[in-house]
């Protein structure tokens, strides 16, 4: 019997992780058209944008009108990020239905990247997780650098669980752990998701792998047979984080899409219209795609 899963749920987080670390602001209907292009392709999951500060974050800018105009677009969901009350308020306004909480799993990336202590984080999102709750949201939940921080190096896998589990105590019904920097190799993914999922059951767990060392399809295949279900991608391999410099984009769509089906795996995803996406953003973005599928063009016809 195979050890890995019939089915798979991908989480398309190119329109937000993707788009959030580029120089040149992306016009929203750049990102609409985008968002559409994921959708058709069959993703059900599509990041939309995040609600943060524009100060910190200048291109998620234009979340709110983005999120206002792809909402009700065939049966996706679009979650966006919300940081706190300011960011669940205007998510609110502009029709969210499910919202992203994000924490750190390392104090100084906490710092750098939301101005406060993992602790501080925890109770601020404790209250945006029972407003947005209480409204009838669902609420998915972050920890980032579950392989490694760009500042302080080695993370303890004890400090991932504790906030993992401390975010599925506020009630977000999936914790999806961060590879931030795309450190991680495989044996060190697989022994993170085994130590954290006896204290967050592994059905209520997502994978996010950067790829910056090319480890993210190998973390995936090890972590598979864990029971993970759920992985965060990124059309053409889009992204970063603005506060981990250096940090390359997500695995990409399109090639974990090949693995996935090459092993027989069921997403629901149409391969070559992901491929399509990737070209169009890559294009309006002015540069090749970053996937490995992207770049056999024989396939996308
Ligand atoms: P702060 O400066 O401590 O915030 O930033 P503040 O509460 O003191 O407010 C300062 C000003 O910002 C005020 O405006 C607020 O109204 C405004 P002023 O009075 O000066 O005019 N403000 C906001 N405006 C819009 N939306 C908001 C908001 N909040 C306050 N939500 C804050 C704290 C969290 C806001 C800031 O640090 C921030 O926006 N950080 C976001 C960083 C970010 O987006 N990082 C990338 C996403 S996380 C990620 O990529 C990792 C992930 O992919 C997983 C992985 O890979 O590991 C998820
Ligand atoms: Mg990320």
């Amino acid at each position: 019997m195979t050890p890995y899963p019939d089915k798979v749920r991908l989480v398309e987080v190119g329109p937000r992780d993707g788009l959030q670390n580029e120089a040149t602001l992306v016009e929203p209907a750049v990102k609409i058209k985008l968002i559409q292009m994921l959708v058709d392709a069959g993703l059900q999951y599509v990041e939309a944008g995040s609600f943060v500060s524009p100060k910190w974050v200048p291109q998620m800018a234009s979340s709110a009108e983005v999120l206002e105009a792809v909402r009700g677009y065939g049966d996706a969901v679009y979650p966006v990020l919300t940081p706190n009350m300011v960011g669940l308020n205007a998510a609110l306004a502009s029709g969210a239905e499910e919202i992203a909480v994000f924490a750190a799993a390392s104090e100084t990336f906490s710092q750098k990247n939301i101005n406060c202590s993992i602790d501080e984080s925890l109770e601020r999102l404790k209250k945006v997780a029972q407003t947005a709750l209480a409204k009838g949201l669902r609420v998915r939940g972050y920890v980032s650098c579950v392989l490694g921080c760009p500042y302080q190096g080695e993370i303890p896998v004890s400090e991932v669980a504790r906030v993992a589990l401390a975010l599925a105590d506020i009630g977000c019904y999936e914790i999806s752990l961060g590879d931030t920097i795309g450190c991680g190799t495989p044996l060190q993914a697989q022994a993170m998701v085994q130590e954290v999922s006896e204290h967050v059951a592994v059905e209520h767990l997502a994978v996010h792998f950067h790829d910056t060392y090319g480890q993210g399809l190998a973390n995936l295949l090890a972590v598979l047979p864990l029971g993970v279900t759920v992985i965060d991608t990124s059309v053409s391999g889009l992204g970063g984080c603005p506060y981990a410099k250096g940090a390359s984009g997500n695995v990409a769509t399109e090639d974990v899409l090949y693995m996935l089906h090459g092993m027989g795996i069921e997403t629901g995803v149409d391969l070559n219209a992901v491929i399509r996406a990737g070209s169009y953003i890559s294009e309006q973005l002015g540069r090749p795609a970053a996937s490995h599928l992207g770049q056999i063009e024989t396939l996308a016809g």
